[in-house]
């Protein structure tokens, strides 16, 4: 069948009819910008794979934050880089921790910002997984994460998290059933309130090797496919995000972005909770590459790879060209 008097070009002819018909909007609403807070003072460290990003002391984490809330930014996401590291992931937890410190000065100084919190033990455990090593095996590059011992860890990162003042958390560590024991701590010290954003579809991708540099996190041996998805499985993505709706998640989330918006789209069709989807380190920084060289226009291709998020069905964006696009969007 053909429609001779239907004529897509009539409609592309300038830029009043375009923004018209667009389908799809972009603004910075949308966006959340990731920080790495590290110990010190007065520390503003450039992150080399990842340019125009810091890995920034607490006093100023919190003088960005407010730089981010006056771009008009509704959200920050905070990783910590801790004193010390240890078998357990102590410093994950504890009230001195990095971001714990580093939520209640934000909240006190801009309360106006979403603070939201990645919650895992990569960052925070010597031997970098994500989890805690259970006890079978001699060596311990021979043992594997404990799932159910972990979640009990995660669900005290998260509640220490919405002590200090966190407005949502976010569970990256894919470890089956952490949804449902991070909502009911939550829930059992009377904070409800507080919802939960979850990694719930995260690819054992390596698209994440910048930011292992940024938060010091590259495991010290094996890697993290036990507990990873394979970046081969689509249909799987379903039974993951059912699951953590199931358990209570409020938002799904699925990392990385751009080589992933067949599973946004489908989970988009498949869920009606609101999705988001993180433009990772790599993303980040191949684009960065690019630009560097000339080879590409950083702008026009930074906001393309975003619109091309939302186009396939991500309501919110995680991504470290926030800052940079809110100036423009
Ligand atoms: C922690 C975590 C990672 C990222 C976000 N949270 C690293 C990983 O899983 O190895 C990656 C983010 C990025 O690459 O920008 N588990």
């Amino acid at each position: 069948m053909i429609y001779p008097e239907y004529r897509p070009r009539r409609m592309r002819r300038d830029e009043n009819i375009r923004a018209m018909v667009r389908e799809t909007h972009l603004d910075r609403s949308h966006l959340i910008y990731p920080l790495f807070v590290c110990p010190g003072k007065k520390v503003r460290e450039p992150i080399s794979s990842m340019p125009g990003c810091f890995q920034l002391s607490v006093d100023q984490a919190v003088e960005e934050a407010s730089r981010i809330h006056d771009l008009g930014l509704p959200a920050v996401i905070l990783f910590g880089l801790p004193e010390k590291k240890d078998a357990r992931g102590t410093h994950a937890w504890i009230k001195s921790g990095i971001v714990q410190r580093a939520i209640s000065s934000m909240k006190k100084a801009v309360p106006g910002l979403m603070v939201v919190t990645d919650v895992c033990l990569c960052e925070y455990t010597s031997h970098g997984h994500c989890g805690l090593l259970s006890s079978r095996g001699s060596k311990e590059s021979d043992r594997e994460v404990d799932n159910d011992a972990t979640i009990e860890l995660l669900a005290k990162v998260a509640l220490s998290h919405a002590r200090a003042g966190a407005d949502m958390v976010a569970p990256s560590d894919m470890m089956d059933g952490r949804v449902g024991a991070i909502r009911q701590a939550l829930d059992e010290h009377d904070f409800d309130q507080i919802s939960i954003m979850s990694y719930a579809v995260k690819y054992a991708s390596s698209f994440y090797g910048p930011f292992r540099d940024a938060a010091e996190c590259a495991p010290q041996f094996g890697d993290r496919r036990a507990y990873q998805m394979d970046p081969a499985n689509a249909r799987e993505a379903i039974r993951e995000a059912t699951l953590d709706m199931e358990e209570g998640a409020d938002i799904l989330m699925v990392k990385p972005g751009l080589p992933y918006l067949d599973i946004i789209h489908m989970l988009r069709q498949e869920f009606n909770l609101p999705i988001a989807a993180y433009q990772v380190s790599g993303e980040y920084a191949m684009i960065k590459a690019a630009a560097g060289n000339g080879w590409v226009d950083e702008e026009a291709v930074a906001l393309e790879s975003l619109m091309c998020l939302r186009r396939a069905g991500a309501d919110i964006i995680i991504t470290y060209f926030a800052k940079d696009l809110a100036k423009i969007l």
